[in-house]
């Protein structure tokens, strides 16, 4: 995607080939940085410090990670201890072991000697397919929303309102996002989107990340506190709901960021679609209970006790929101059980949220 005109990926090949870059996304929305990851252990702190995020980007940078391991010491033992240390990083979202596995499959065979070199070609190779499946998504979900606005229209409405939860946006993933990818597509072809972009506390992927690429698109959009969404899908003003997601079981059951869950309640009781854009290496095909098995992320407390924003001389600050002494809790992700999923968006079409559904599309995982 483009920022102001320059087309731009979270993750690439620095220009020396020694190493790579990203944006570093916990300076936005208000500042734009990018940052070299020259080193196994800085790919490692930008996944675990969220300077990248998002299911498919972690992934990315894992597989990329893998590669500045390699290029360091291409032994067994080495890409063991790193395979450990990238996979110990976040423990939610499945992509990233994905990532792990596939290089490790990619490089065993590989003498040591040209290891490195193999590591960053499957790493490239990761991230541009990346990009191919979040463009498929795009084209399958355009559709749904395509459907939504003809449903709208019919009943005198001027946009096709669509609402998203965390950031699943390109800033998620290599280029295009998943759950924002068909928003995107939705937009070029000339629908008249509007996203109601849900702020997502405690760290606020929405307003600072979803809110930001989608200014950057010229997509409309309204950042709305996490708590409205259910007002607004009562008075009919959601028309699909389409969110990411961090691991989905082989049966439909779709983890993600917190909060999801009761926005997919809110939307089955008003009787409003709610998709899930689902890349294939965000299936977990060996978890059958989301609930009981997918380990959620607690993160640091501070991110639900203070929040950072810009003042009115535009300098960065952080202040603290509760009381001194009350405890905080910061549960990163929640289940939706698959019965409250109307349909997951592959890079291979559109399908019920269930065993079934998933093993149609992917028969080669039955
Ligand atoms: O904690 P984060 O910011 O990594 O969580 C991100 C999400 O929950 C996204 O919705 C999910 O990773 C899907 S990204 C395409």
């Amino acid at each position: 995607m483009k920022i102001d005109g320059v087309p731009y990926r979270t993750i690439w090949p620095a220009a020396d080939g020694a190493a790579v870059e990203i944006i570093d996304q916990t300076r936005l929305p208000h500042e734009f940085v990018t940052v070299r990851l020259d080193t196994l252990a800085d790919a490692a702190h930008a996944i675990k410090a969220m300077l990248v995020r998002g299911a498919p980007l972690i992934g990315a940078t894992a597989a990329y990670g893998m590669a500045l391991a390699a290029r360091a010491n291409p032994s067994d033992l080495a890409l063991t201890v790193a395979y450990n240390v990238l996979h110990a990083t976040r423990p939610t979202a499945i992509n990233l072991k994905w990532a792990l596995d596939e290089m490790i499959k990619a490089l065993g065979p590989v003498p040591e000697p040209e290891r490195a070199a193999a590591a960053f070609a499957r790493a490239a190779a990761i991230a541009d397919e990346d990009v191919a499946i979040c463009s498929a998504i795009g084209d399958h979900g355009a559709r749904l929303i395509a459907e939504a606005w003809e449903k709208a229209k019919a009943k005198g409405a001027s946009r096709v309102n669509v609402l998203t939860h965390c950031n699943a946006g390109w800033l998620a993933t290599v280029d295009w996002g998943t759950a924002l990818a068909p928003v995107y597509k939705a937009f070029d072809a000339g629908l008249p989107v509007h996203v109601w972009v849900d702020e997502t506390r405690p760290r606020n992927q929405g307003a600072a990340l979803t809110a930001r690429e989608l200014n950057w698109h010229g997509v409309p959009h309204t950042v709305i506190a996490d708590n409205t969404g259910g007002h607004l899908m009562q008075h009919g003003e959601v028309d699909i709901v389409i969110v990411g997601t961090d691991r989905t079981t082989r049966g439909g059951d779709v983890c993600n960021k917190i909060g999801t869950y009761l926005k997919a309640l809110a939307a089955k009781d008003n009787g409003v679609p709610f998709h899930v854009a689902l890349p294939s290496p965000t299936i977990d095909w060996t978890v059958a209970d989301g609930v009981k098995e997918i380990p959620i992320e607690q993160r640091d407390p501070r991110e639900q006790s203070h929040i950072a924003g810009k003042d009115e001389a535009g300098r960065v600050v952080e202040v603290q929101l509760v009381p001194d002494g009350s405890a905080a809790a910061n549960y990163a992700f929640d289940v939706t059980p698959a019965r409250l999923v109307t349909g997951l968006i592959t890079e291979r079409g559109v399908c019920a949220a269930s065993a079934e559904g998933l093993r149609a599309l992917f028969p080669e995982k039955a």
